[in-house]
Parts: structure tokens; sequence; C-alpha cells
């Protein structure tokens, strides 16, 4: 095994879900008799997650027992530790051309035949018990909530069979040559002799905070794994591949080539906080790392979430169920009195002592073409950001 050194899969298994190449004829062949089922954007980045073995252990959508386990518990009906429910959601109408023990074809909303799923399950789609558990709230302006309360009224569980994730017409093959399945990931760092490797989720540009808790997590493991979440998120999120630009710009100027390394997470976003970071941290444990970051309100949307609720939600499990190490950090900014940046934990708030700046103000900042400060982000990055903001409202 190249990666022996590294941390197991969640569950001790890398699932792969492709079809053997033996087995893709008849796949197709059997698909044009099978009721079709179009996938949503975001089913469609869950059964790449289940197909490259992101979402290990699991190997298809979950059924009952799991979803009620996973809402009421966080863990698999065998036990595992799980936050949230992959759900394959369906209407009325797609319900009644399927039936228990039969198969179903799933299809791109481009058209495209992506895979098979043995339809081992079909039951109602309890949004009762999903959505508070999973989202800490009812409210649907949360956008995760939004998204379940939009989904189908029922609920298909069972394994799936994947011809391919890339869809033909759409841009779904983007960042291919960071587009790394886990296997792929644990092959990297086995080649660069990494032992120990500490994964940063983000779904924002890197500024200099987010630098600096890459930084802390570098000084003690053997690399960092920068691995953006590229699939589904919420409008007004900056989209994927200007974020792209600005990280591979940072890394450029201002990131060791020795112990950095970019990569991309296909999954959605669901904003659950909480929930999500655990989510989070098992997922990059089968992309092979063994440190997590977990910064202040992690995954988390406005304001439903405790700035430490998703580093405290660990502490829910016993040692071992969640074998990454969570490497937790406090809220960090740019101290003008230290001259550096710094945490609650590293240097005494001073009144108007820290570079704090809001999303809302950094938009306006670059929508006129002006960079924030070089305390708040890094100047190339900035430019990335002003090129793109510019253009989009037109000005500049
Ligand atoms: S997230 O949805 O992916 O969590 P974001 O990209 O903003 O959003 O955050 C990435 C990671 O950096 C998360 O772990 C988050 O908690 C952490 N983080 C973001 N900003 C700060 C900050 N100023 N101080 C400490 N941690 C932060």
């Amino acid at each position: 095994m190249p990666d022996a050194q590294l941390i197991s899969p969640h569950g001790g298994t890398l699932v792969n879900r492709f079809a053997a190449p033996a087995d893709t004829d008849s796949l197709r062949a059997d698909a044009g008799n099978l009721p079709s089922i179009t996938l949503s954007s975001k089913q469609a980045c869950d059964l790449e997650m289940i197909a490259i073995g992101a979402f290990s252990p699991l190997t298809g959508f979950v059924g009952k027992a799991d979803f009620e386990s996973i809402c009421l518990n966080k863990r698999l009906a065998a036990g595992s530790a799980w936050p949230i429910p992959i759900t394959l959601a369906i209407d009325e109408e797609t319900k009644s051309s399927l039936s228990e023990g039969g198969k179903a074809a799933l299809y791109h909303a481009d058209g495209t035949l992506l895979a098979i799923i043995d339809v081992q399950e079909i039951y109602a789609h309890d949004k009762a018990l999903e959505i508070p558990n999973v989202f800490g709230t009812e409210d649907e302006a949360h956008p995760g909530v939004k998204a379940v309360m939009d989904e189908g009224e029922w609920l298909v569980g069972g394994p799936i069979h994947v011809l391919t994730v890339t869809p033909e017409h759409e841009p779904g093959e983007q960042f291919t040559e960071h587009r790394l399945a886990p296997a792929q990931t644990r092959a990297a760092f086995a080649e660069r002799g990494w032992k120990t490797v500490s994964a940063f989720q983000t779904r924002n540009p890197i500024h200099r905070a987010h630098e600096y808790l890459c930084k802390c997590a570098q000084e003690i493991t053997d690399g960092i794994l920068i691995h953006p979440l590229v699939g589904e998120t919420k409008p007004g999120d900056i989209p994927a591949d200007v974020r792209m630009e600005c990280y591979q710009t940072i890394i450029e100027h201002y990131f060791h080539p020795d112990h950095t390394m970019l990569s991309v997470m296909p999954g959605a976003m669901r904003y659950a906080g909480p929930r999500e970071a655990i989510l989070h941290a098992l997922v990059r444990q089968n992309y092979g790392i063994s440190h997590f970051i977990v910064g202040r309100d992690h995954a988390g949307v406005g304001d439903y979430y405790g700035t430490y609720d998703a580093q405290n939600i660990f502490d829910e499990f016993e040692p071992g169920e969640i074998e990454v190490e969570i490497l937790k950090f406090e809220h960090a900014a740019w101290s003008n009195k230290a001259q550096g940046m710094v945490s609650g934990k590293t240097f005494p708030k001073i009144k108007g002592d820290q570079v704090f700046l809001s999303g809302t103000k950094v938009r306006e900042l670059l929508e006129k073409g002006e960079r924030p400060p070089a305390e708040f982000s890094r100047p190339e990055v900035a430019d990335v950001l002003i090129k793109w903001a510019t253009s989009t409202v037109g000005v500049g």
C-alpha cells in the first residue's frame, strides 16, 4: 500500500463506486429500460462524493434506518459517526415510476447518464426530523433549510453504480488538474513523504486570517492540503473559478511549495455549521489527512450558530469515533500593536487594535476597484477579486 502510513479512511475502507469497465456497456444498455431520475445539482455533487469515496463508508444514498440514526444520533445505524444524511429526494410522480427491489437510472440535468441505483428502499422524506436536527433551525431564510424544504417528499435509498461524474454539456469537468479523488490525494501525500497532513476547508478566498490558520497547521504537520469546496454554494458566494485563481495566486506568492498542496472537493455546501464541520472532517479523513482546521463559525451562515459551536460539537464524540485531530482556532485578525496576526489566545484584545472588515465592506471596496488593507488581504489576492468584482458590476 503506498499510503500505509496515512490515516485509514472513515469506516476502514475507501469506497469506489465507479462501475468496472467490463460492466459499463451492460449498465448503459439497462439504463434505457429503467425509470429515470434527474439529479439536482446538490444530488449530483453527492453522487460524485460517494463515487470517489469521499463519503466512505457510504456506498449510496442513505436508507431509512441510517437517515433516522444520523438525524437523531449523528451516527449511522451501524454506529460510526455521520452527521448529515446524504439523501436522494424525489417527487410523487417519480416515486410512482419506481419500485423497491428495482433499479433507476440517474441523469445529470444536461441529460448525461451518470449512474444506476439499486432501489432498495423508498421512504417518506421526514423533513420535520431532518431540518431541526441537522440545521438547528427551521428558518426558511437559512439556505440549507430552504434547499431541503424545496426537495421532494420521498427518499430513495440504495447503492449506486457510477458510469461517470462528468456531465457532457456543463462545466462539470472544472478544475480537472486539481480534482483529485481521495485515492489520488493519498498517493500524492505518500509520494511527497507526508505522514501527517492538515486540511483547510474553505468556500472563500484565502484572506490573512485563513492564511494564518494554514501556516499554524503547517508548523505541526508535514504539509497542508488547501481543499476548497467547489460544489454547489449559495448565490452570493464567490464563484469557485474566481476562488481558484485566488488560491493559486496566494500559494504562488506566500506558501512553501514543498509543504502545500491545492486540490478541490466537489461537495455541496449545506451551511449546517457544527454538523457540517463533522462532515468536512470525516470527508477529509477519507482524503488521507490527519489534522483538520476548524476556526470561527465553520460552515456557518448568518448568525444561526455560535462562534465556536462547530468546535464544541466534536466533544459529543468518544475518543476514536472521529480519528482526525481537530485543530481549533479562535477568531484571528491582524493586530496593529503586535504587528502580526493574532487570535484571542495569543494576544489580548485592545480596543480598535485589530483589523476587522465585514464581507459587505470588502465587497464595496472591491467593486470600487480598491484593495482592502494588506493586513486583511494580500494585494495579489485583492487584485484577482477586483478584476472579478469590477467586471461583475460593470465598474472599473
Ligand atoms: S467555511 O464555510 O468554509 O467555514 P470560510 O471559507 O470563511 O467558510 O472558512 C474556512 C475556515 O476558516 C473555517 O474553518 C472557518 O472557521 C475559519 N475561519 C474563517 N475566518 C476566520 C477567522 N477570522 N478566524 C478564525 N477562523 C476563521
